[in-house]
């Protein structure tokens, strides 16, 4: 594998390799990339994903160079493909990039010679993020397979919810989607699900009941304003009423379910804020699962080994 682009790419065995290579990682102090540039290219706003991938990248002794949209010579015009010819040219050896158009980390791997990992783009993907997500119920439940799961809130325009159900799927959990109808995906949104041989399944729901039903996880996502076309909701009160996650809510639906959140949060819209830190909570797990993700990513892809 070249790149990391999207999920649909890697078998379940690939996916268990890197989530194995992450717990390797974990406390390990080797410095395989050592000698290594790589650029942290985020066209768009980001906090956990951009500093983990630095963190990790320093982890792992490769040095990063962080570079945004505003700033660089985008704002005078200058294309991204020639922005990553000029990534090329300074001798980078990895592109990690984060943009608003879908499909823009496909492009400029045509024109990058190393490694290229989709940090984020648009609405279509966010590989790591599923990556990250995976481990953390791997390392709580032990296995994926038959693992169920809800995601709740924006998931039409969500690239967390895109990749994360498509590697859940791929290693065999239930993926129940839950939101109003406006902000459920269409047909065309998991274009690549595997056929899966592990018996994965996705299913869609309106009603929170439904979904959280005998789940052991519920991803509840923010609003994703940026990406919306605006008249989807009637208003914001009235969707935290009736799919706000809420500790009062899983009392009653799921008592026992762990609460997952790709960040960042908008707290009392699709969580309420005791739910972030309370004892069901597998956030913090999330982020501190990011870095390590990144570095078997990193890793794995840079080729590079002790020796
Ligand atoms: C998400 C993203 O940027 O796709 N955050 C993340 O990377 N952890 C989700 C979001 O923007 O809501």
């Amino acid at each position: 594998m070249p790149h990391l682009l999207d999920i649909d790419a890697l078998t379940a065995d690939g996916v268990g390799q890197i989530l194995d290579e992450a717990e390797r990682l974990s406390d390990s102090s080797d410095m395989p990339l050592r000698g290594k540039h790589i650029i942290n290219f985020f066209a768009e706003a980001s906090t956990r994903t951009r500093v983990s991938f630095e963190i990790a990248a320093s982890r792992l002794g490769a040095q990063v160079v962080n570079i945004a949209a505003g700033g660089s010579s985008l704002e005078k015009g200058e294309s991204l493909v020639d922005t990553v010819r000029t990534f090329q040219a300074v001798g980078a050896h990895a592109l990690v990039i984060r943009h608003a158009e879908p499909g823009a980390p496909y492009l400029a791997a045509r024109h990058f010679r190393g490694p290229v990992i989709n940090a984020g783009d648009g609405r279509h993907a966010h590989p790591t993020q599923a990556l990250l997500d995976l481990l953390t119920m791997r390392q709580r439940f032990g296995a994926l397979q038959g693992l169920r799961i809800a995601i709740v809130g924006d998931v039409a325009h969500s690239r967390v919810a895109r990749s994360t159900t498509l590697a859940l799927v791929l290693c065999g959990a239930d993926v129940r989607l839950c939101a109003p109808p406006t902000l459920l995906p269409d047909p065309g949104w998991l274009t690549a699900l595997p056929s899966s041989s592990t018996g994965g399944t996705v299913s869609q729901t309106t009603s929170l009941r439904e979904a959280l039903s005998g789940v052991q996880v519920v991803m509840p996502l923010r609003m994703q304003a940026e990406r919306q076309q605006g008249g989807l909701l009637p208003g914001l009160k009235e969707y935290t009423r009736i799919y706000g996650i809420t500790r009062e809510k899983l009392a009653d639906l799921a008592p026992d379910t762990l609460v997952m959140h790709p960040g960042p949060a908008n707290e009392g819209v699709e969580i309420s804020p005791e739910l972030m830190t309370g004892p069901a909570s597998l956030i913090g797990q999330q982020v501190e699962n990011g870095v390590l993700v990144r570095m078997a990513v990193l890793k794995l892809l840079l080729g590079a080994s002790r020796e």
